[in-house]
């Protein structure tokens, strides 16, 4: 078996390999000079890993690239953090479902798909192949528990990630509930937990994605007026877009901890030993 991946994944492939104790395929990479993309991976096992998320259109086409160099060999496909994901239906006349679009061009001649907490697991079928959706609720939480956070109460910032929430909390007994918001006039709402006081405590507010942080920071700002003493934010794909991160700095965060999902200077949560252990499954 060998392991390759798409140039902005790279660290999570190596740490797959690593687990896995199995060589790391190179990739050589270069451009045509209309911009193009070639690559060449000449070194290729007949059981390849191709590790990559789709963040932008240059990681899908490269992925394309890589899983059609591979074609022919028993090709498991590792998509972390897969974009498009939230358009999962037609939310108006006229628009593509384009996870299904994605999803679709991706599946062919490949043995199996993984991903990690894609938005809606019901979207795998459109790989047309056998596809998991594997959760890293528990690194999570391993991660919080490491913090020492003097009975955290985890937050969920809705209540469509309530279930996430409960995940995180439920190996360690945390408390745990999720955001409401109210509208008190035209112009004010007002968020707050529906049920637990946040008063005086330690709350770390998780979501499978932060885009913008224009969620979770409306909600900081919101709970620290509450009396929360110490508000952290912890996700498994940290987008971070239009300046999300920078945002939640912002919104008073005192930490804010992603996966290597998406790998950014917050990766603080690892997702390889998930992926590693369902590969061998
Ligand atoms: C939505 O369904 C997701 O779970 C996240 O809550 C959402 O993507 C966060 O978006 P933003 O960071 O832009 O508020």
């Amino acid at each position: 078996m060998k392991v390759i991946y798409t140039e902005r994944t790279q660290i999570l492939a190596s740490r797959i390999a690593g687990i896995l104790g199995v060589p790391l395929g190179e990739v050589k990479r270069s451009r045509f000079p209309d911009g193009e993309l070639y690559l060449r991976a000449p070194d290729l096992d007949s059981d390849m890993v191709i590790v990559s998320s789709i963040l932008d259109p240059e990681s899908f086409i490269e992925l394309l690239l890589l899983i059609d160099t591979c074609l022919g060999k028993k090709i498991t496909l590792v998509i972390p953090y897969m974009g498009y994901a939230r358009q999962d239906r037609q939310f108006s006349e006229g628009e593509p479902i384009s996870i299904r679009a994605i999803a679709s061009a991706l599946g062919r001649g490949v043995f199996r798909v993984l991903t990690v907490n894609i938005h809606e697991p019901s979207v795998l079928k459109y790989f047309g192949v056998p596809a998991e959706n594997l959760s890293i609720t528990g690194a999570v939480g391993e991660y919080i528990a490491g913090k020492a956070i003097d009975q955290p109460i985890i937050l969920a910032p809705d209540a469509g990630a309530r279930r996430f929430a409960e995940a995180v909390a439920a190996a360690y007994g945390w408390d745990c509930d999720h955001l409401e918001k109210t509208r008190i006039s035209g112009e004010e709402v007002i968020i707050k937990p529906k049920q637990i006081d946040v008063s005086g405590r330690n709350v770390v507010i998780v979501d499978d994605i932060i885009s913008t942080g224009g969620t979770l920071s409306t909600a900081a700002m919101m709970l620290a007026e509450q009396g929360a003493v110490d508000i952290r934010a912890a996700c498994v794909h940290g987008v971070f877009s239009a300046g999300g991160y920078a945002r939640l700095v912002r919104a008073g965060f005192s930490e804010i901890a992603s996966s290597d999902t998406i790998e950014r200077g917050c990766s603080l949560i690892s997702s390889a030993p998930a992926i590693a252990r369902a590969i061998l499954r």
